[in-house]
């Protein structure tokens, strides 16, 4: 197989599982594993029973130096599939069957294959061979679907031509060097922050009234919790999240902080902020608070209208852009009732900052409480770049990528 210019050096000494499956173009697996070794990747081949039926382990054994794992009990002096899943820098399963894929988006584990990619925090990247009708199906697209909105599982292909059964269609595995290439870029953007310490603020800030009331908004801090699993995704050596939810489940890999309210907010943020390379406001922080707080209830007749006065609240993010480094970047969120660009680039000078992301609060599919979103990233240089309604962490992945062009 002869590769083309790609950086392949990111290959060297990367631990990569190589998952093949049930189908005929398992054949294929021993060039791909052939072209990672060839690179200096460590490559641990793991088998379905089903692969068994289609191509020998030997071949991948000997090719790879390592033993193929096939059962799931084999190796018991450790946890084996934890072990591996844990010390991988990419998993690829090539070929990838319609039945691999869809009990991968279902999360069963009934084999050593599935369970090591439940357990695993790595890229998988999966290139799946089938039957152009099999590929074709409503259920297993729905699963491919779901996969990709997670963040961490890629897709390679499939490409179209002549299949196995005879027929031509979509289904073929793509080209082995492609699938390499793809892995490549997989690792490289996997490494995109890596030296990099990030801070993101995530949810509503509760901003005490009396004893028992407070005054808040509706964020749920599920676009902070999406950022912070991309930063660390893509390679972060520090991710640090102060939100103020605590019903989301922390990620794996990030300092958490809970708080409560801005003033709480503020001082853990400036706690880290000039050891910080990059600052994502993405928390909803009140525009306003009370100008007094009681210890008590208020009584509702008497009390809570004639003492209930508003002052307009500190602004995090401007006392942040006061303080930034040239190399720090700050990006802001601006939560406006539908698509204001003016005000974010109002915003954005007025703030001295570098990215400001608008998203629109007045739609019901989309922003707070939502798993989806849809913004316009706005540009301190004035570019400015709308994504539509996506996943969050995907949202996530499109505002990561313009602030590693400003750290650039
Ligand atoms: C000759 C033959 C070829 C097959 N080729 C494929 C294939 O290319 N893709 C696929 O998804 N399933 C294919 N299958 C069906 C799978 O082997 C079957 O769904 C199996 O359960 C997959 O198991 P696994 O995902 O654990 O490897 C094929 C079956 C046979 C008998």
């Amino acid at each position: 197989m002869e590769l083309n210019d790609l950086d392949y050096k990111i290959l060297k000494n990367k631990t990569i599982i190589l998952g093949v499956t049930g189908g005929i173009a398992a054949y294929k697996s021993a060039y791909i594993c052939s072209g990672l070794v060839k690179e200096g990747a460590k490559v641990f081949p793991v088998f379905t029973d089903n692969a068994l039926n289609f191509i020998n382990p030997v071949t991948l054994s000997a090719i790879s130096g390592n033993k193929v794992i096939i059962d799931m009990f084999e190796n018991q002096e450790k946890i084996y599939h934890i072990d591996l899943a844990q010390s991988s820098d990419a998993i690829l399963i090539a070929p990838a069957s319609a039945n691999t894929i869809s009990k991968i988006a279902c999360g069963i584990c009934d084999n050593f294959l599935t369970t090591v990619v439940a357990a695993a925090r790595c890229p998988v990247l999966i290139a799946p061979a089938m039957n152009e009708s099999m590929w074709g199906n409503t259920i297993i697209q729905d699963n491919i679907a779901k996969l990709k909105e997670l963040g961490n599982y890629f897709f390679c292909g499939p490409s179209e031509g002549y299949l196995a059964c005879g027929s031509t269609g979509i289904g073929r595995l793509e080209k082995e060097e492609k699938i390499i290439e793809s892995l490549i870029n997989l690792l490289e953007i996997n490494d995109d922050l890596k030296g990099k310490s990030v801070l993101i603020t995530a949810g509503g800030t509760k901003e005490n009234i009396d004893a028992v009331r407070y005054i808040s908004n509706y964020s749920s801090g599920k676009m902070g919790y999406a950022l912070a699993a991309e930063a660390k995704f893509r390679g972060a050596k520090r991710v640090i999240l102060i939100s103020t939810s605590r019903d989301i489940a922390k990620i794996y890999g990030t300092e958490t902080y809970f708080v409560n309210n801005t003033k709480e907010m503020k001082e853990k943020v400036l706690e880290f902020f000039d050891d910080i390379d990059v600052t994502i406001m993405a928390a909803a922080v009140s525009d306003i608070i009370p100008e007094q707080t009681y210890d008590y209830k208020l009584k509702k007749n008497q009390d809570i209208i004639s003492k209930l006065k508003f002052i307009e609240n500190e602004n995090i993010l401007k006392i942040l852009s006061g303080l930034k480094r040239d190399n720090q970047v700050l990006v802001g969120f601006a939560a406006e009732s539908g698509e204001n660009i003016e005000y974010g680039f109002e915003k954005i000078n007025r703030n001295k900052i570098d990215i400001i992301v608008v998203n629109d609060i007045s739609r019901d599919d989309i922003g707070f409480e939502s798993d989806y979103n849809e913004v316009v990233i706005i540009d301190s240089n004035g570019e400015v770049k709308k994504i539509n309604k996506a996943k969050k962490r995907i949202i996530a992945r499109e505002i990561i990528n313009e602030i590693i062009k400003k750290l650039n």
